[in-house]
């Protein structure tokens, strides 16, 4: 995930050190959404009919908004009062994806050394390598590490290569989003289009500030369609306006939209932004862009426009909303916390985990990552998942899966564990470090101690350019976006279909298992889902936390693939709620557990119609025999279990193996609900660390 923005001032003049000012402050607000980098371009000279002869220019810094802000200052040659009326400023924060965070990485991306094109972009392109090595065979350098920058020298190529020597800015940026596959938000400005910024989306967020002096005289924008005479208006000659390309000075047409969002505007200013908190100190008037949709400011005008018309296309206009929130609220969307926010991300972030790996037509697996690496993996002795807390918990979780899959020796390690042992590992061995920092300091000793014996070492990470993602020697990013609650809930779920990927990669060339391949990947298609159909029992479970929140002491207990589900809840419990909670094996309740059960204690025991099904009801038994009245979470409709409940969560079906991640966002929700409660701050939970750099 990453932050874009972008700033127009049309007709209002701005000195450079106000839209700089501008430009940060909107970075600083979209921080949360990614903090390794950051950059800003920004025009050359403030003649906008001479933009050729003084290019943007572009600073770009490694670290936070801040440090990028202290770059901008120290230097010497920015004449900060410099004063323009037209001008587009575009910015960006970065959660790295691809390429390891460093100033030569971070947005805004150019098309050349004379910056013709530049591009900031949220998400992730998955055909950028074919792109790249087209534009290679043209004779294009690239400088980055970045799938981003095939975006900005794809459309100087197209530039240069173009029929239609009027072709407009939108039409340019049109063309190359056609040839992206992948998710994106994007904004665009080019010297050749002085003054005007292209934005657009697909998968990625995107909305539109609006500014304007006078009151907006119409509430809609209307959508453009190829052979709408509005979408372009033609370029007039000798008229009064102060900007152009080419020689042409365009007219501000009455044809074009903006008339009637604007009315009479002449002096208007507009934001680009991924979130309303970097707009909402400037404008409360927002249009949130859908996925294909392109917008184009020219000549102060808004215009928003869509390739083609489909079936479902019914809208006609785009609304101009006024936000009614404040800006802490917007920060975190309309959640009070990062960990709720994060818990509603899921359906999001699943699909961004399978992103250009799960090709659902042909039932196929691809980890980039691991290509080069999987005949080795086929042939080791045996598989290590070595993790910390949640991360220990999303490798548990896929166990049994790993194994039936790959029939290899599967161990799981505690990694302060496994280093306290000095458990010995072989060269054959596959050693997997699970972590969503990258950087726990106990997994990445382990990963040292394995790669010092010689095993190959394999990351599952969050966080790209961490030291676990540099140091293994390959890997799979699980691209959840970044995680800003300490309690860990979305890195979870991803992991957890990370592992199921590999696993179904691992098992991809075997006949007999495909109809049970084929079930799981239908499911991975259904996941998003379930998991918004799980999310709508908030309201239930916040019930459920008000019967329990004054508990001392609360049981989980399940067997086969929801033991770890239950580790999972009992520890989100602890985290958040300082309470105690333990996960308890169904199984080894005879052998202890049993004794902690009375009427009195709040059991949570989660029943799944898999092969464990009949045993988890003989624990059901075995505890209302006790007197005590469990809280049950069991599939839909299975009246068998829900009998001896004291209250019931039911969740949809699906494949036993992926289960887990439907019945872990109860307890998350759950812990969260809690911890509300009792007044604890969700986020930053007492005496714990989002990142544990220390043994
Ligand atoms: C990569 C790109 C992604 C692009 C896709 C298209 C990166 C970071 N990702 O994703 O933006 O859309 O190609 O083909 O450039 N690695 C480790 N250790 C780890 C994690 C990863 O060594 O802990 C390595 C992998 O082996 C791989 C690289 O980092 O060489 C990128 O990993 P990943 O992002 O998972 O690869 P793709 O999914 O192919
Ligand atoms: C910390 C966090 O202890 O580290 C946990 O509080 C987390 O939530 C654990 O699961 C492991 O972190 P990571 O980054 O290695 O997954």
């Amino acid at each position: 995930m990453c932050g874009i923005f972008a700033y127009i001032n049309y007709l209002v003049p701005q000195q450079r050190k106000a839209i700089l000012e501008t430009l940060i402050n909107g970075l600083k607000r979209l921080e949360y959404r990614g903090y390794d980098s950051a950059g800003v371009a920004i025009d050359g000279g403030n003649d906008i009919n001479d933009a050729k002869q003084s290019p943007p220019q572009i600073i770009k810094k490694r670290g936070k908004v801040r440090a990028l802000e202290e770059e901008i200052y120290s230097k010497d040659d920015l004449n900060l009062d410099l004063e323009y009326d037209i001008h587009c400023g575009i910015a960006h924060t970065r959660w790295a994806t691809h390429g390891v965070p460093s100033a030569i990485n971070s947005h805004p991306q150019r098309s050349d050394a004379n910056n013709q094109f530049i591009v900031v972009h949220n998400g992730i392109i998955t055909n950028y390598k074919d792109i790249k090595t087209f534009l290679e065979s043209k004779g294009h350098e690239f400088e980055s590490d970045t799938d981003t920058e095939v975006i900005a020298k794809l459309i100087l190529y197209l530039y240069n290569t173009r029929d239609d020597a009027k072709m407009s800015f939108r039409e340019l940026v049109e063309n190359v989003i056609q040839q992206l596959e992948g998710a994106f938000a994007l904004a665009f400005k080019s010297i050749h289009y002085p003054g005007e910024c292209v934005a657009t989306r697909r998968g990625s967020p995107l909305l539109i500030g609006i500014k304007a002096k006078n009151r907006l005289t119409s509430n809609h924008v209307p959508i453009l369609y190829p052979g709408d005479p509005r979408a372009d208006p033609p370029p007039e000659k000798n008229n009064t306006t102060n900007s152009g390309t080419e020689g042409v000075t365009f007219k501000r047409s009455q044809s074009t939209t903006d008339f009637e969002v604007l009315g009479e505007q002449k002096e208007v200013e507009y934001f680009f932004a991924s979130d309303a908190s970097a707009v909402i100190e400037h404008t409360n008037k927002v249009i949130y862009l859908e996925d294909g949709d392109v917008a184009a400011v020219r000549e102060g005008c808004l215009s928003i426009h869509r390739i083609t018309r489909k079936k479902e296309d019914t809208a006609v206009s785009r609304e101009v909303h006024t936000l009614m929130m404040e800006i802490q609220q917007i920060m975190k969307g309309s959640y009070s916390y990062f960990m709720q926010k994060e818990i509603f991300e899921q359906p999001d972030s699943v699909v961004n985990t399978m992103r250009g790996r799960v090709n659902f037509e042909d039932n196929l697996v691809t980890l980039g990552g691991l290509t080069e690496h999987m005949s080795e993996i086929r042939r080791s002795r045996r598989l290590l998942f070595i993790a910390c807390g949640t991360s220990y918990h999303s490798a548990l979780a896929t166990r049994q899966l790993m194994e039936e899959l790959t029939e290899l020796p599967v161990v799981v390690e505690l990694a302060s564990d496994f280093l306290d042992r000095s458990t010995p590992v072989f060269r054959d061995d596959v050693c997997f470090f699970i972590s969503q920092s990258g950087e726990t300091a106990d997994t990445l000793n382990a990963m040292r101690y394995c790669k010092k014996r010689g095993a190959l070492t394999v990351g599952i990470t969050n966080t790209v350019g961490s030291s676990i993602s540099r140091e293994t020697a390959c890997g799979v990013h699980i691209n959840a976006g970044p995680e800003i609650g300490v309690a860990s809930t979305k890195a979870y779920t991803s992991q957890f279909i990370s592992l199921v990927m590999f696993a179904l990669m691992m098992d991809q060339d075997r006949i007999s298992t495909t109809p049970r391949r084929q079930a799981i990947m239908q499911d991975l298609k259904r996941l998003p889902e379930l998991i918004k159909e799980v999310l709508s029992l908030d309201g239930q479970i916040k019930k459920l936390a008000e019967e329990l929140w004054e508990e001392k002491s609360i049981l989980l207990m399940g067997r086969g693939f929801n033991y770890a589900t239950c580790l999972e809840g009992a520890l989100k419990i602890k985290e958040l709620d300082y309470l105690h909670s333990e996960g308890i094996l169904a199984g080894e309740l005879k052998h202890g557990p049993l004794a902690l059960v009375d009427e009195d204690m709040p059991v949570i025991l989660i029943i799944m119609k898999d092969s464990t099904y009949v045993k988890c009801q003989n624990a059901l038994h075995e505890v209302v025999a006790r007197k005590c009245r469990p809280i049950i979470i069991c599939e839909k409709g299975d009246l068998d279990a829900q009998k001896d409940a004291s209250s019931i969560v039911e969740l949809p079906g699906m494949s036993d193996c992926l289960q887990g991640i439907l019945c872990v966002i109860p307890l998350q929700l759950l812990a969260f609900h809690i911890a509300v409660l009792r007044g604890f701050d969700v986020d930053c939970p007492r005496n714990l660390a989002k990142s544990v750099t220390v043994e």
